[in-house]
């Protein structure tokens, strides 16, 4: 089906902690070393959140810059969307705790789960609230605390987390303007779901002293499997979005592929047969921040100028569900 309206990324914003936690602060607390997770990972820091810290603060903050390169108000949103696997609750929504902290009530605001594949998940959402011509303006945000879920026992997931938030204004947009929101591609696998998970906080397993003293309110990974995964479900995403455009490889200008490992990313890279060059990192700096690694990396490339108005970008993700997803626009 024709839109009746496109949309666009009108501005971006980002915030993160500002303690930084390198591989040498890991170093003293785990049984690893700096050279092991660089050269596994390729992170070298990472940002963890303040004592009186929570998701809807890192928010708020990166919903403010976003706004303000949007050149809006809070008052003019029609609606707020937020990815996240570590809201500050079970409920209510983050979504709804930031719009009080934004001053703004009486339109719709909820959080989605799509593990690292939550901000790529609420862009579309958003995109299709906006293309029917229900909504002109949507605040979407990525924002995690995953050092909350770390398991100080398994090393191997450990000194992978970091905490931040990335904010996306979407906008509807004229006909004539370049800038626009090309396609969106959603999936999902859920019978792979026990591999990424936090057991223990829902339904299925709810809080007692035994699942506290057993760790499984913290996050469970088997990460040898998911990468194979990780790779697999992103080619298949960025095949599937160029194919449906017409696109080669080559015409992209940018990818933004979620930021959980740099072999990931490299071997995607190659798989795709994209330059390197085209490729946006931020891992070293953030590791992986969940839903919030491409918004993240978006903000960054945009303000840097890497990004310039009318460049072909591809994000990609893959996370939690498990899920996975990608956005095709012109910036
Ligand atoms: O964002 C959601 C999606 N997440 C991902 O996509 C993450 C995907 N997975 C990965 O990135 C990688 O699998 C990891 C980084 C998690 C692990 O890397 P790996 O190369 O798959 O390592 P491994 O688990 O196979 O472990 C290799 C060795 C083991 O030692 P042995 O058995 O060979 O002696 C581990 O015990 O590395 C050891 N090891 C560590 N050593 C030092 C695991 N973690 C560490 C550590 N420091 N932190």
């Amino acid at each position: 089906m024709n839109p009746l309206y496109d949309a666009k990324i009108a501005g971006t914003g980002k915030y993160v902690p500002k303690k930084i936690v390198n591989n040498l602060d890991l170093e003293k607390k785990l049984d690893t070393s700096d050279e092991w997770i660089r050269t596994r990972t390729g992170m070298w820091e990472r940002r963890y959140k303040s004592e009186d810290e929570a998701s809807s603060d890192l928010a708020y903050e990166a919903a403010l810059r976003a706004l303000e390169a949007a050149n809006l108000k809070a008052k003019d949103l029609d609606m707020v969307v937020v990815g996240t696997i570590s809201p500050d609750h079970s409920f209510p929504s983050t979504a709804c705790i930031l719009s009080k902290k934004l001053g703004i009530k009486d339109i719709p605001a909820f959080d989605l789960s799509a593990g690292c594949s939550g901000f790529i998940y609420a862009t579309s959402v958003a995109l299709q609230f906006i293309s029917t011509g229900n909504y002109k303006n949507v605040l979407v945000v990525g924002v995690e605390i995953l050092t909350t879920l770390i398991n100080w026992q398994d090393r191997g997931t450990a000194v992978l987390f970091g905490d931040g938030a990335g904010a996306a204004i979407l906008t509807r947009t004229e006909r004539n303007d370049v800038s626009k929101i090309l396609d969106s591609d959603l999936s999902s696998d859920g019978t792979f779901g026990e591999l990424l998970i936090q057991e223990a906080g829902g339904s299925r397993c709810p809080a007692s002293i035994e699942s506290v003293k057993n760790n499984k309110h913290t996050l469970y990974m088997e990460g040898n499997k998911i990468f194979k995964l990780a790779v697999r479900s992103m080619q298949a995403s960025c095949e599937k979005i160029l194919k449906r455009n017409n696109l080669d490889i080559k015409k992209i200008d940018w990818l933004i592929p979620h930021q959980a490992n740099f072999r990931i990313i490299e071997t995607l890279g190659k798989k795709l047969h994209i330059d390197s060059g085209k490729v946006i990192v931020t891992i070293d700096k953030y590791a992986n921040t969940s839903s919030s690694t491409i918004p993240i990396a978006l903000d960054e490339a945009i303000k840097s100028k890497k990004i310039r108005k009318g460049d072909l970008v591809l994000l990609v993700a893959f996370g939690a569900g498990l899920t996975s997803g990608s956005i095709l626009l012109r910036f």
